[in-house]
């Protein structure tokens, strides 16, 4: 049987077919008796199920002891998911290796920063460095790549699982060897070291590679340097691990795509996932709804910020949940119509296939409360029909697969390095998070109604009007210099307190700050002043600031003060500034004002470089515009961000699918069936609704 049709990426040279959504979950048949694999099948087909991740975890069934390999099971399901027109996404199975192996090899468990051993008993208990562990691992691949090449089922590999979710700090001594030999790369020599590490403080000095250690428990604060290469190895050292898997399987299946799942998701901070892009033949994500006022702006933030790290380009949705998931504290369940939202948001913001953990809820084993496809009711459920909705609706969008990301003419830089130097400990706060800045930022633009674009660093600003930089923290000289000339060819930047303090070695810039920022802000601080937690001041504009206050003077040309203190110790000094620079402008926020405040000084500074929002006035901010595009046509997803219904007067299109008042209006007729605007050409999106409109250029 051939495939269901697939979105390009996961295409086959001789495929054939019209592209489409993948639609699937990972799939663990190892937990579930034989006969239980026909019923899934089944219920895959009815789903729309389209596509699984085979085998993620397992190891120990594949290869019981070192030279035992039962393939037999894989055999069979592969076999049954193609008879089923299901494709497959085969894991590595290197995620948790089995008992013999940590049994045989307690040297590739990984050491805690306080010298503990991680033992076996949950799963990713490797150390990212260990040659041993690294052997084995590549043993499996090779023979699982080599087993399952000419597979038709086969329509790419997913390498690992998360890397880095729970193993990416390793201290142990394989670390230490790596770490070294990373830092020699890095550093040529050890003056060069010393000098970025600043070992002249606390006599630190090194006089031979072998002193030098992954920063474990140490008596005070371990040196910042320190710390932050031993971030950057650590990212490094995984991504070396995603390349050598790769390697194996470019070599056995080179014409079969390879990914690993991202987790751009909430705090989730230790892999450099703009750098690690480009290792994979396309992006996968995985992400998890964090509840809270903010929880569905995080979910568009991720996303956004996903697409961008794939360059616009469509990415894969490798994992989400349908309902509750069980390592939060308290797990709610999924509302009506929060699936379906959920999971357009990711395609409007470039997903081509939309997965979750997992197919089939676990009896057993530390996730069986967490939410699947077919929960513990079973098939018949509300859940499970919500399930079979969603492929419907996928189906009805088939004709935006493939298409890009369309951008905004607003961009929010997010960097990585930042991320990590500025929640280092001995800082002016501890409260600071930099995600957190970021995602207000984020929400002020969707409260707004104007599209931005979450980029990494490194992207090409020019392209844009309005660029922010919240806390941007580390800014090398040629960054300050890059940042200088978006402003000078035009551009409008804004960014905030504690933005151009260190360079590269996380070395602070002297004469004031924000170091090489100053001249192009056009302001100087000599000393910044943290609020305490629960204190605040409030500024002459009617926001609060709380977390931090800079003591700022306005010391260049053309510098215009947006906002002053009228409270506090900075009672009557600027809060934000602006300075124009020809027709560009460079504007900095002192103080943090929560996505609320931020909304009425972005307003302001979008109004200054001229970009406004898309949508009709009273559709702003109650719903969420994002734009995809291939050839000439656009395809607008709309998304109801409340619980109540919206009107979209005046936003026309041909609908493709919309949950409207009266449920979905679908290309195939569904219970809307009126074309989605009660028949007078207004588009009344439900509750938590979304509708995607296809619309011509030049269409009103
Ligand atoms: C991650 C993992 C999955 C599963 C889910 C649960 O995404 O990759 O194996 O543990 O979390 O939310
Ligand atoms: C102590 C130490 C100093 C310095 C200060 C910082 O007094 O002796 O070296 O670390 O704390 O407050």
């Amino acid at each position: 049987m051939t495939h269901t049709p697939l979105p390009p990426m996961l295409r086959r040279p001789d495929d054939g077919t019209a592209p489409g959504f993948a639609y699937g979950a990972d799939y663990n048949p190892d937990q579930w008796p034989r006969e239980v694999w026909d019923e899934d099948v089944r219920l895959m087909r009815e789903a729309g199920v389209n596509v699984v991740s085979l085998a993620i975890f397992s190891w120990a069934r594949i290869q019981p002891a070192e030279d035992t390999w039962d393939f037999g099971w894989l055999d069979e399901v592969m076999d049954l998911l193609h008879a089923g027109g299901i494709a497959v996404d085969l894991a590595t199975a290197t995620a948790s290796p089995p008992p013999w192996l940590t049994t045989a090899h307690p040297e590739v468990l990984p050491v805690t920063q306080a010298g503990e051993t991680v033992w076996p008993g949950a799963r990713q208990h490797w150390r990212p460095t260990s040659p041993v562990f690294r052997e084995y691992a590549l043993r499996l691949v090779t023979a699982l790549a080599e087993r399952y090449r000419d597979h038709p089922a086969l329509v790419a590999w997913h390498v690992n699982n998360e890397l880095g979710c729970h193993n990416v700090y390793d201290y142990s001594d394989d670390a230490a060897r790596a770490f070294r030999a990373w830092l020699r790369s890095r550093y040529g020599t050890l003056d060069a070291l010393n000098h970025a590490w600043g070992t002249a403080f606390w006599s630190q000095r090194y006089t031979d590679w072998e002193q030098v250690l992954p920063p474990r428990l140490a008596a005070s604060h371990p040196n910042p340097t320190q710390q932050l290469d031993f971030k950057r190895f650590s990212s490094d050292a995984l991504k070396e691990h995603l390349r050598a898997e790769r390697e194996v399987l470019r070599r056995v299946t080179p014409e079969v795509p390879v990914t690993t799942n991202f987790m751009i998701t909430g705090e989730s901070r230790a892999m450099h996932y703009a750098d690690w892009a480009a290792e994979v033949d396309f992006v996968s994500n995985d992400h998890y709804v964090r509840p809270g006022p903010q929880a569905l702006d995080e979910l568009s933030f991720s996303a956004n910020l996903t697409g961008n790290i794939a360059g616009g380009r469509p990415w894969f949705l490798m994992e989400h949940s349908t309902s509750a998931v069980n390592w939060q504290p308290i797990n709610r369940a999924k509302r009506d119509g929060e699936l379906a939202r959920d999971s357009l948001l990711h395609v409007a913001h470039g997903a081509d296939a939309v997965c979750f953990f997992q197919w089939r809820q676990s009896a057993a084993g530390a996730e069986k409360y967490h939410s699947a496809m077919v929960p513990h009711a079973g098939a018949d459920s509300a859940l499970f029909r919500a399930v079979t909705d969603l492929g419907r609706t996928l189906r009805d969008l088939a004709p935006v697969v493939g298409s890009d990301r369309s951008p905004a003419r607003a961009a929010i830089v997010f960097d990585w390095q930042s991320w990590w130097a500025v929640e280092q400990d001995s800082h002016p706060t501890h409260l600071l998070r930099y995600r957190q800045e970021a995602l207000d930022w984020y929400s002020a633009f969707l409260a707004l109604g104007v599209r931005v674009d979450v980029v990494p660093l490194g992207t090409e600003l020019d392209r844009y009007d309005l660029v922010v930089a919240p806390v941007l923290h580390m800014v090398p000289g040629r960054l300050a210099k890059e940042l200088t000339g978006y402003v000078t060819g035009g551009g409008h930047l804004v960014t905030t307190y504690f933005s151009g303090i260190v360079d590269e070695n996380d070395h602070a810039w002297l004469g004031g700050y924000p170091g090489p920022l100053r001249d192009l802000l056009g302001i100087r601080v000599e000393e910044f002043d943290p609020l305490p937690d629960g204190e605040s001041v409030e500024l002459d504009d009617g926001t609060t600031g709380t977390l931090w206050t800079d003591r700022i003077a306005a010391t260049g040309p053309d510098v215009e003060v947006l906002a002053s203190y009228r409270t506090g110790e900075q009672a009557g000094r600027p809060a934000i500034t602006r300075r124009r620079v020809g027709d560009g402008s460079a504007a900095y926020v002192s103080t943090r004002l929560g996505a609320d405040g931020l909304t009425g000084v972005l307003a302001r500074l979008l109004d200054a470089a001229g970009v406004t929002g898309e949508l009709p006035e009273p559709a702003r901010g109650r719903v969420e515009l994002t734009v995809r595009e291939r050839d000439g046509e656009a395809y607008w997803f709309l998304v109801n961000r409340t619980d109540e219904p919206v009107e979209l007067p005046g936003v026309t299109g041909e609908v493709l699918a919309a949950r409207t008042a009266d449920g979905w209006d679908r290309e195939d007729g569904g219970d809307g069936g009126d074309g989605g605007d009660g028949g007078d050409g207004l588009l009344v999106l439900a509750p938590r609704g979304v509708a995607v409109l296809r619309r011509t250029p030049g269409a009103p």
